[in-house]
């Protein structure tokens, strides 16, 4: 971020570190050839340790939509019958694939704000079935709200276990706590130009073995998105499709930054950035959608003031240099997103802040200045355990 700039705050695709952005310069290289084989093979190694799984990851070139339907057709049939859980616009994406495609969908839908309430998850699991597969979010991105994942997942297993556990991953794996095998995610999306720092155009799956055992008889018409096709190439270091090899190297230089910084920091600066951004919109007077129990360390999402024009708002932030996200689905006009995730830091958020206060400060707002910077630090600060 500097002068020319703008602190690009969405949740996703976030900004680019310098390394990043020059690893996507580099020359091309043969996409059936040796390099690319040691390039993808390093990569899905790496991937793997985020995932925290010993299972496969998938690279697969396309947005992370294009992994959330490799992942009903590659594992499903026709007619099988599907919870789909959903808290927003991505939840209800999920479960409009897996309709496209034919499965059997049951969808239980929350309230937007708030995270899914595994009692609930388990009377439906009760109440049907046998149920193939359940679709979960992790972080539903157009709420800001992370979901109980591992007792979700729980849920299933107790009531269901044998159904698929298939997981929207896309805008929190590699920012949050996070672990695939320890709680029986069988299918986990996710998507690069989250908090892996790269360009779009990658997402990873991650495919257990009773996934791939469910893959061997599954119906669903598919061809570019067949995940056993990309095991297939991947097992002789290729893809079945020309990859993206640019968004690959940079992947693969963003891969290097997250190991310097270690999974565990990584995940406490993105806590630390949450509370920084909660705590700066809270004392600037916006309410929170998030249920706080929930509230996603990735993205937060406000409710703007009914006496606030959002384009009015949204302009003066822009022109300061902030590039905020609005709502989506239902929450259009009514919230705004800021992203952080990724390529984040807790100055980026102060910054934020301070574009804010500015911007409330020329509508005529009272705003008391310095008051949401310095809620912010002190957030940030106490959470990473440098102040009571
Ligand atoms: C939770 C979640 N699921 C799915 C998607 C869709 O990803 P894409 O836009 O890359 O297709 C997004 C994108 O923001 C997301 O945040």
């Amino acid at each position: 971020m500097n002068r020319f700039e703008p602190n690009l705050r969405i949740p996703g695709p976030t900004s680019l570190p310098d390394a990043v952005r020059e690893a996507g310069a580099r020359q091309m290289v043969n996409h059936r050839g040796p390099e690319f084989a040691v390039l993808q093979n390093s990569i899905i190694d790496r991937l793997k340790k985020f995932y925290k799984t010993d299972g496969d990851v998938l690279i697969v070139t396309a947005a992370g939509t294009g992994g959330l339907e490799s992942a009903i057709v590659s594992f499903l049939s026709p007619g099988d019958k599907v919870l789909a859980i959903t808290i927003g616009a991505f939840g209800d994406r999920f479960a409009k694939i897996a309709t496209v495609y034919g499965a059997d969908v049951t969808k239980l839908s929350f309230e937007w704000g708030k995270a899914a309430d595994p009692a609930k998850v388990r009377e439906a699991l009760q109440a049907g079935g046998p149920w193939k597969a359940v679709l979960m979010t992790q972080n539903e991105t157009s709420t800001a709200v992370t979901n109980p994942i591992q007792d979700l997942a729980k849920a299933v297993k107790d009531v269901a276990p044998d159904a698929l556990v298939i997981v929207d991953a896309i805008s929190g794996l590699g920012a949050v706590p996070f672990d695939t095998d320890g709680w029986n995610l069988d299918v986990v999306v996710s998507g690069s130009q989250k908090a892996w720092m790269v360009a779009p155009g990658l997402c990873f799956v991650s495919v257990s073995k009773r996934a791939w055992d469910a893959a061997a008889t599954a119906k669903m018409p598919k061809f570019y998105f067949d995940l056993a096709a990309h095991k297939t190439s991947a097992e002789s270091g290729q893809t079945p499709w020309t990859p993206a090899v640019a968004v690959m190297f940079q992947l693969d230089a963003a891969l290097t930054l997250m190991e310097q910084e270690g999974l565990e920091d990584i995940w406490k600066r993105h806590a630390a950035v949450g509370a920084a951004v909660r705590a700066g919109l809270t004392t600037l007077g916006f309410k929170l959608l998030a249920d706080p129990e929930f509230a996603s360390d990735t993205v937060t999402g406000a409710w703007i003031p009914e006496d606030l024009d959002w384009k009015t708002f949204n302009g003066k932030l822009r022109k300061l240099g902030l590039v905020v996200a609005g709502g989506q689905g239902a929450l259009k006009g009514k919230i705004f997103r800021i992203g952080h995730l990724g390529h984040v830091t807790v100055p980026a958020i102060l910054n934020a802040m301070a574009v804010l206060e500015q911007t409330l400060l020329e509508l005529g707002r009272p705003v008391v200045p310095g008051a949401a910077v310095e809620a912010a630090q002190v957030a940030a600060l106490k959470s990473l355990g440098l102040v009571k």
